[in-house]
């Protein structure tokens, strides 16, 4: 029987780990069509389609799971010009997209007023909503990027178990930065809020995984992008033996629960299938987030000659593989899913 969208209750943790635990295939059919069932009366049928553009692959932080982390020596490092920036943005306007995502490593090398300029001529020139999301900024930056037009902002909580989150990442000068204090500071600006989790990193608990799933309630998250942990080679993480016998699994399925609770406590949040769940089920996985939850795909526009260098974990899946990023191949997946291309902005609620 299908759920009536307006009777769902919305899950309670116990609720929320009792599903992430679940095993059994056909009992997870009932959480596939829940999510699915939200998603459609939430948010529709239409797919938003955001242009990634992968700015620069310069780090000052040394995230042990990250292949773009400092310290990795391995990483030809490129930064690309305001120029090559505006050129993608018109690109991703021209395919009729509403959002262009630039994305980076902590790379101050992008100056606050760089950042600014491209963000006021991406304006000026087309009609794009504006991602950021150039990890732990000073808040001044934060605030003159909103004036200049930035329309939302992408920062990934990644766990919310604190002891993991400072074991995996490593405090720039020994002065940490609470990432929850930061999402409520780019909320005040003004900034629709994006964050998320890595599913599987060793030493990550269904009880955390669950305490994450709630927080994308409490934190009331307007985009939440979830992805499987893949491991690095180049990194320290790659050579930590995963935790006990409460170790979540770094696989699809566990991923794809968390995008479908994400559903259900954030009816109304936009979710993308993402890369990562791209990555590590290649026939399948966007399709199976699209299935689950998840309402946005972001095919990569990021220059081919640098495209191979934002290597934060191996093999990242392009959209299909050859040529896919072309726009008629996504539409055709989306075709093929019986879904439409989202117009306009695509921003939360509209
Ligand atoms: N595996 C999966 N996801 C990763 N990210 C970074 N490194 C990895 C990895 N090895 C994710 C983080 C970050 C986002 C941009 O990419 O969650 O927030």
């Amino acid at each position: 029987m299908t759920p009536d969208p307006g009777k769902y209750e919305r899950p309670d943790r116990t609720t929320v780990l009792a599903w992430l635990r679940e095993n059994d295939p056909a009992a997870l059919e009932a959480l596939w069509l829940q999510a699915d069932t939200v998603r459609r009366s939430q948010v529709g049928d239409a797919v938003h389609l955001r242009g990634l553009v992968e700015v620069s692959n310069h780090c000052v932080r040394q995230c042990t799971y990250c292949g773009i982390r400092a310290g990795n020596r391995e990483v030809n490092r490129y930064r690309m010009t305001a120029e090559e920036v505006v050129g993608c943005a018109l690109r991703v306007a021209g395919l009729g997209y509403g959002t262009i995502v630039i994305q980076g490593g902590e790379d101050f090398g992008l100056t606050g007023p760089w950042v600014t300029d491209v963000v006021t001529r991406i304006k000026a020139a087309t009609p794009l909503a504006v991602t950021l999301s150039l990890g732990e900024r000073l808040p001044d930056e934060l605030r003159e990027w909103r004036e200049a037009g930035a329309d939302r902002y992408l920062l990934r909580f990644e766990t919310s178990d604190m002891a993991l989150f400072d074991r995996i990442h490593p405090p720039r000068h020994g002065q940490s930065v609470k990432r929850w204090d930061l999402l409520g500071r780019l909320r005040d600006l003004g900034y629709e809020v994006g964050s998320g989790v890595m599913v599987g990193i060793p030493g990550q608990t269904w009880g955390s995984l669950a305490d994450d799933v709630m927080h994308f309630a409490s934190l009331d998250l307007d985009m939440i992008g979830v992805g499987p942990y893949i491991q690095h080679p180049d990194t320290p993480l790659a050579t930590t033996a995963a935790g006990g016998p409460d170790q979540v699994p770094a696989d699809a399925t566990t991923a794809c629960k968390v995008v479908a609770l994400a559903r259900l406590v954030r009816p109304d949040a936009n979710i993308p299938a993402t890369t990562a769940l791209g990555t590590i089920d290649r026939a399948h996985g966007r399709e199976l987030g699209l299935h689950r939850g998840a309402n946005v795909v972001m095919p990569n526009f990021t220059p081919d000659r640098y495209k191979a260098s934002y290597d934060i974990y191996p093999d990242k899946a392009a959209l299909g593989d050859p040529g896919e990023d072309l726009p008629g191949t996504v539409r055709e997946l989306l075709r093929r899913l019986g879904r439409t291309v989202g117009q306009g902005q695509g921003s939360r609620g509209g």
